[in-house]
């Protein structure tokens, strides 16, 4: 039996088992996509970016042109790439206490992050610590695990912010199948309540084809063929959460994953320099595992990292259609969390360009989004009730001058035209189970 078989008749199994266990029928989901949101931006014409314009979105037209002048300036002075330093977000919410109701094995509710070193992922695990859920911190190694907790409780301690929840420590790379997988089975099937896949990798500027443990292209490998195979391994876990101790509070399991704005080419963010596309999936088609690009052009790594998060979209949308399909009470969904300059995203980065870039979209142009708030996205997305049972939809932490701690507005938006191809997101499952492993 394959992996993915073994996967699949496990889920159907634990599906049936949780529904009958809660005496339910499956509810999930709300239709996708397109219905909610409006265009709502103004177009930011930053020029063939070396860095990602992600979520960098609506202002005034004077002010998008004022904007154009500052960053092509900074876009002028980038002329190497040189590692930048990346800073450390904490929480700095006050401590809630979790509201669910213990009733039988459990008495707080589990959730993974990836990427949860560093960034929108350390501080959501940190602020989801301080509601009581029990975070894996899954990381590239164990040692910037570690790091993380332990940041994360100095910072809560430093604060008076109790954590209510507690901090694991995990090594998961996603760059190699072997770690996930080993990650995946040390959890030994233990009921999994969120599960986010926040890492992600960019290198814009640098087009030197990096990849992955098993051969793949890293941008796509790490954020999407990563995340895939991880989660497909830790869906058993999800579905025992339906039946377990706390889901009887009601609530169900989710996942969520970490996307961004520039999936879609017609977005602010998405419309500067390649759009993402993945064509007819020929890189994989004529290569397998040893693609450069998932269209077959020739590579380029900012478009890489915008077909990445295509990927996350189309992964997602097709997952939760497959859950559905099962009776599964699982949700998926996505979110862009807005531009955010100072997590360690653009390491790869002209320290010089992303100095000037930061300083233009924060302090002069007021576009940028802080970690604090991108964090924030991330826990409502796990957290918030008007999510329960809902999925496959898509959240965009868009520019609302005047609303919220810095001028955006979180709320459901559109993805764009080809994250709606169906036939493209099974088609893409097919690749990545084969590339990954899960079937022959
Ligand atoms: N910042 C933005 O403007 C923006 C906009 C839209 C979407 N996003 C998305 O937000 C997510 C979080 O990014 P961020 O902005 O918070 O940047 P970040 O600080 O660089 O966080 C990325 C995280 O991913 C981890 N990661 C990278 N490679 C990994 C691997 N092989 N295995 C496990 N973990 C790995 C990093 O760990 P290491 O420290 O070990 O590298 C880091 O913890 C990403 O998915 C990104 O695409 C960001």
């Amino acid at each position: 039996m394959t992996t993915s078989a073994m996967t699949s008749q496990h889920l159907h199994a634990r599906v049936a088992r949780a529904n009958a266990a809660r005496g339910l029928r499956a509810r999930v989901v709300a239709p996708a996509g397109r219905s909610i949101a409006t265009a709502r931006r103004s177009a930011i014409a930053v020029s063939a970016a070396r860095a990602e314009t992600d979520d960098a979105a609506s202002a005034p037209a004077s002010a998008s042109s004022r904007r154009d002048v500052v960053l092509g300036g900074a876009l002028a002075l980038a002329s190497s790439a040189l590692a930048a330093t990346t800073p450390v977000a904490i929480a700095d919410e006050a401590p809630t206490t979790t509201e669910t109701t213990t009733t039988t094995t459990r008495d707080r509710k589990s959730v993974v992050v990836t990427g949860s070193n560093s960034g929108i992922g350390l501080d959501g695990a940190a602020k989801l610590a301080a509601r009581g859920y029990d975070v894996t911190l899954a990381c590239r190694t164990l040692a910037k695990a570690q790091a993380a907790k332990a940041s994360i409780e100095a910072t809560a301690a430093a604060n008076g912010v109790v954590l209510t929840g507690s901090l694991t420590p995990a090594e998961c790379d996603l760059a190699s199948l072997d770690s996930i997988r080993a990650f995946a089975a040390s959890r030994r099937a233990a009921p999994l309540d969120a599960l986010v896949l926040n890492a992600g990798v960019e290198f814009s500027g640098d087009n030197t084809v990096r990849r992955t443990a098993d051969g793949f292209e890293i941008t796509v490998g790490v954020n999407h063929l990563g995340h895939f195979l991880l989660t497909n391994l830790l869906l058993p876990d999800l579905e025992a959460a339906a039946s377990a101790s706390p889901q009887s509070d009601g609530t169900t399991p989710r996942v969520v994953v970490t996307a961004s704005e520039v999936h879609d080419p017609a977005s602010p963010g998405g419309n500067v320099g390649l759009g993402a596309g993945l064509g007819d999936l020929r890189g994989l088609a004529e290569n397998g595992a040893a693609f450069e690009m998932l269209d077959g052009s020739p590579y380029d790594a900012d478009k890489a990292y915008k077909d990445s998060k295509l990927c996350n979209v189309l992964f997602a949308r097709e997952l939760q259609r497959r859950l559905r399909d099962a009776g599964s009470v699982v949700t998926v969904n996505t979110f862009g969390p807005g531009l955010i300059t100072r997590t360690g995203l653009f390491r790869a980065q002209n320290p010089l360009f992303v100095k000037v870039f930061d300083f233009a979209t924060n302090e002069i142009f007021h576009v940028a989004e802080t970690v604090d708030g991108g964090g924030d996205c991330l826990v409502r997305m796990v957290t918030d009730a008007e999510l329960e049972g809902v999925g496959d939809v898509y959240y965009n932490n868009g520019i609302a001058p005047g609303e919220g701690k810095t001028g955006h507005k979180f709320e459901r938006g559109d993805v764009s035209a080809e994250a709606m191809d169906g036939e493209k997101g099974k088609a893409l499952w097919a690749y990545s189970e084969r590339l990954v492993g899960l079937s022959a």
